[in-house]
């Protein structure tokens, strides 16, 4: 295992719910180190090209929609095996099947509004920390 960089972000329900520093608390418990944030509101252009590999999906229109509905936080998250560690601490993306511990499964219960978004691999952690920072 490696040091790794990864993309970890408060999605607009997160926002809005005040989970911004319960999502940080857990990232920092981990003992992973948040070595830059950023709170801002994606523009459809910016939103299109992170969300570029889901252009074919049935489900790309409402994601566009709700990523760009209110701010964001943008992390980026350091250590160990970074990106996977991330992934397990957010929990699968259907919130309603993640289990209890996750982020998504103690404060989200739906497939879209599932509070945060992290790099599911070193290469898209690459390319959404290169669009957003
Ligand atoms: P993320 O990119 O946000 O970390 O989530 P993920 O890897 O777990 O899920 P992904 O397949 O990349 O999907 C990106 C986001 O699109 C929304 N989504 N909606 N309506 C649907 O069936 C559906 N499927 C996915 C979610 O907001 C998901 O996080
Ligand atoms: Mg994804």
């Amino acid at each position: 295992m490696a040091h790794e960089k990864t993309l970890l972000m408060v999605k607009p329900d997160g926002v809005k719910a005040r989970l911004t520093g319960e999502v940080i608390r857990r990232v920092e418990m981990k003992g992973l180190h948040i070595s830059a944030i950023k709170k801002f509101k994606f523009d459809r252009h910016l939103a299109e090209k992170f969300y570029a590999v889901h252009k074919s999906k049935p489900f790309f229109e409402d994601l566009v929609n709700f990523i760009t509905s209110g701010e964001v936080v943008a992390l980026v998250v350091e250590g160990e095996a970074a990106v996977s560690v991330v992934r397990r601490l957010i929990g699968p993306t259907n919130a309603s099947e993640a289990p209890p511990g996750t982020i998504r499964g103690d404060f989200a219960n739906s497939v879209q509004e599932n509070v945060v978004h992290a790099s599911d691999s070193l290469s898209s952690a690459e390319y959404e920390i290169g669009l957003l920072f």
